[in-house]
């Protein structure tokens, strides 16, 4: 029992959940998660800010509890995230020339791998790198680099630090925005063409409920497996009103069910990270007012039928 269990019975690789040694501390999320979860994913903990606050000086404490978490549980570990335009310190984003920039991307990511060097089933080497209308995002990467190179850069630097982890191009609204989940698979397609080591893509599925995406999703999917690649759901959510009525509360379960059941039915996709566990630390409400209960699990850690629907579609 437990949706991990459920899931690798069909064939997929894990269930997993977001974490950090924040929200493992409270004995729910921990028990939650060691009962439910093959895999977890350091919410904040193995960002650049974090990890590398100032140039060299490496924060290791929350990432190395954990991977001892994860490690000493038996859990399968995604590492989260290194070339990213946000939650970027200060000093990275303040280079302004191409060597400098590519030793700097080259240092961070041998550092950090090689640390964890083994323990890593998959890395988001770059993250959020298009806009929603499938142009290349600015950020010091692309602004200096001018293309998209700083990406062969990254993958080939994490291939050289840690050869058996999956290398992973992630972004979100792959699910919403035509012209950008297009221009990320052609993205993926290039970078392979010209032998930069791409294993996977991640569709983060940070996703509305109701939404017309969702019936569609099993598409977006099939998509992104024409890259040829693994295909892994890194961040799945799926928020409404903060206080439900209860056909949101019955539809939220019908549109888990349904991303679900898509992964079950396309090969490619190898598993499933739900970015929290329970409506107490999701990141919604932050950010969109009024807005939460994304989750399986409700502010008291109770089950909610959401957790319902993603059964239902492990089954389908
Ligand atoms: O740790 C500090 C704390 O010391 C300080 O007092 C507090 C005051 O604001 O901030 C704390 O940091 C917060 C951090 O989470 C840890 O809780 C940041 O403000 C907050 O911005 C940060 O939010 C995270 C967000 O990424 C930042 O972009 C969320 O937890 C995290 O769930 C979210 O995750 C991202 C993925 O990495 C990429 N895809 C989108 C997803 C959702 O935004």
């Amino acid at each position: 029992t437990g949706l991990d269990a459920l899931i690798k019975a069909k064939g997929k690789k894990y269930v997993g959940f977001c974490a950090d040694p924040g929200t493992l501390s409270n004995t729910q999320n921990q028990n939650i998660i060691k009962a439910e979860g093959g895999q977890v994913t350091p919410e904040n903990s193995m960002k650049w800010e974090s990890i590398e606050p100032s140039q060299n000086n490496y924060n290791w404490g929350n990432a190395d509890s954990l991977v001892n978490f994860a490690q000493t549980n038996g859990k399968m570990i995604r590492g989260h995230t290194f070339v990213w335009y946000s939650q970027l310190p200060q000093w990275v984003s303040n280079i302004n020339n191409k060597a400098t920039l590519t030793s700097v991307i080259q240092s961070h990511v041998n550092t950090v791998m090689t640390r964890y060097k083994g323990k890593i089933y998959a890395w988001d080497v770059a993250n959020e790198v298009f806009n929603d209308d499938g142009s290349r995002r600015s950020s010091v990467f692309s602004n200096v680099f001018g293309d998209w190179t700083f990406l062969d850069v990254a993958f080939n630097a994490a291939r050289a630090a840690d050869p058996n982890a999956k290398l992973c191009l992630n972004d979100y609204n792959l699910d919403y925005s035509s012209a950008k989940l297009t221009n990320f698979v052609q993205l993926v397609k290039d970078l392979k063409n010209r032998g930069v080591p791409v294993d996977c893509v991640g569709t983060q599925s940070h996703l509305i409920v109701g939404n017309s995406a969702i019936p569609s999703y099993k598409n977006t999917l099939d998509s992104l497996a024409t890259t040829n690649t693994e295909v892994q759901i890194t961040e799945l959510d799926i928020r409404t009103s903060s206080s439900p009525s209860s056909s949101q509360i019955s539809q939220q379960s019908t549109d888990y069910k349904n991303v679900v059941c898509g992964c079950m039915k396309t090969s490619a996709c190898a598993g499933i990270t739900i970015w929290g566990v329970s409506d107490k630390d999701s990141w919604i409400p932050s950010v969109f007012s009024g807005q939460g209960y994304a989750l399986l699990w409700d502010a008291n850690f109770n089950k909610k039928s959401a957790y319902t629907g993603f059964v239902s579609g492990i089954n389908c």
